[in-house]
């Protein structure tokens, strides 16, 4: 039977080594948190980095063992292929080029080099797992050459590709030294996925200008294929997250939660650590709005859940550093015996108390600076178990395309988030429910399964066509 093989940097689990031998622990971000729920149907397996450097030889097939059971498969690397491929070229790389903050680009031709071999690396492996009849589905910016290198091994298979983060302006992306390199590696791909129709029109643009080639209607002709190109914004599992914030546990949590917190007005901001989710900006907008209205004092709380990522990046290490010291600030102003400003927490949560936080949060602040999607939106939405709520949203998250009757703001204006905090916190109850109804609807029937689906078809469309192509 034709599987689907999935295909991404990390798998939607973690290995983790501890006493009692090795424990899968769920990844962060959305890709994993996305697609975790989807993968197994049927024969499907997903390949990947579990998350760990092997330290023995034995571990290895105790590792596959483990990952088999749950139909996955290890893509094991060294340490060295971390720090170039993954923590340099990757995240050093294309991260910040590709969220416009290419001033934080590093140039390196030895990260280049490792990002070539580690994604051979992962075509190896593909390789020796797939059928002629499978379709291969290749997921984000740390894989943008394995395209074409699994066209070169498996010429008539079926490759998508997905991109989970923004498509810069050709103007960015021209600034990369392999910008030609990459653009040829994705056109392996029958069809190319990307959140919004901007990033769409941005790779079309990039493929023209950089690699001449005729492109219209989505269409970019290569010579002896087709790829198609187009945009899927993508969901979230809306029962689960709906379903868990209706549990009686988590109904429970909440309780204990509010009570903790006094009752008062909660701002909820979740995110990875990373610049491009504008934590430091949002403090500034929190700070300057305890500033300009005082009534708010000992009246609204911001919980901020910051879960550790990439803490080897030197970017990441000095924006910890500039969290730790607004957080300290702003509570050092303003703190009172019962009431802290800020209520920082620098973990992740188990998804039941995440649930009750999303269940309790009056306001949710998503004010990336640049995001290909952000899922933590429509996570809030989904768990609003009493149809209330407020959420403030970035324009500049891939989600306010689809999500407009959020507040939206810019993220570099602070004065208009400070606005948009007063509007959220004294928003009428009918108007709330307005507009999370919409919402909600939108994420309820554009969800996960809705994305995949809609990919899936598309992708077996555009191979069925360039079939056609050849066969007259
Ligand atoms: C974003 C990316 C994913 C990545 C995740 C977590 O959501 O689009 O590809 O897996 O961040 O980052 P990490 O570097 O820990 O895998």
């Amino acid at each position: 039977m034709a599987r689907k093989i999935i295909v991404s940097n990390r798998l939607p689990v973690k290995i983790k080594r501890t006493e009692n031998g090795m424990t899968f622990e769920p990844s962060e971000g959305g890709l994993a948190t996305g697609l975790g729920s989807v993968y197994k149907e049927g024969d499907n397996i997903w390949i990947g980095w579990p998350g760990l450097y092997l330290e023995e030889e034995s571990e290895e097939q105790q590792v596959i063992t483990e990952l088999q059971k749950e139909s996955m498969q290890p893509v094991f690397l060294t340490e060295t292929e971390i720090k170039e491929y993954y923590e340099g070229f990757s995240n050093e790389t294309l991260w910040p080029t590709f969220h416009y903050f290419s001033q934080f680009a590093v140039y390196e031709q030895d990260y280049w080099e490792a990002y070539l071999r580690v994604n051979q690396k992962f075509c190896e492996r593909i390789v020796k797992v797939a059928n002629p009849d499978d379709t291969i589905w290749i997921h984000d910016y740390q894989l943008l050459l394995l395209p074409s290198l699994v066209r070169e091994s498996l010429p008539d298979i079926t490759i998508g590709f997905f991109q989970h983060i923004p498509f810069p302006s050709y103007e960015v992306f021209r600034m990369l030294p392999w910008r030609k390199q990459i653009l040829q590696g994705l056109l392996g791909a029958d069809l190319i996925g990307f959140h919004t129709y901007d990033d769409v029109r941005h790779f079309v643009s990039s493929v023209i200008h950089l690699v001449g080639l005729p492109a219209s209607n989505g269409v970019i002709e290569t010579g002896n294929r087709s790829v198609m190109v187009d945009a899927f914004p993508m969901g979230i599992d809306f029962d689960k997250y709906a379903d868990t914030a209706h549990s009686e546990k988590v109904a429970e949590i909440e309780k204990t939660f509010e009570e903790a917190l006094r009752y008062r007005k909660i701002v909820l901001s979740i995110d990875r650590l990373d610049y491009s989710k504008g934590i430091p900006q949002r403090l500034r907008a929190f700070e300057l709005f305890l500033k300009q209205y005082p009534e708010f004092h000992e009246q609204v709380t911001l919980i901020m859940i910051v879960v550790p990522s990439r803490d080897q990046v030197e970017k990441y290490k000095e924006l910890k550093v500039e969290v730790d010291e607004l957080v300290g600030r702003i509570n050092g102003l303003y703190r009172t015996l019962s009431w802290a400003p800020v209520q920082y927490y620098y973990h992740s949560f188990p998804f039941e108390e995440l649930s009750a936080f999303y269940r309790m949060a009056h306001v949710a602040l998503v004010t990336p600076m640049r995001d290909g999607m952000n899922l933590v939106c429509k996570e809030y939405l989904a768990s609003r178990t009493d149809g209330t709520g407020v959420l403030i949203l970035s324009e500049m998250a891939g989600a306010a395309k689809e999500l407009s009757e959020a507040i939206l703001i810019n993220p570099n204006d602070v004065n208009q988030m400070v606005g948009a905090l007063y509007q959220a916190l004294t928003a009428p109850e009918d108007t709330q429910r307005v507009a999370i109804a919409s919402m909600m609807a939108t994420v309820q029937q554009y969800n996960i399964h809705h994305w995949v689906k809609l990919f899936m078809d598309r992708l077996a469309y555009t191979k069925e066509k360039q079939n056609e192509l050849i066969t007259t």
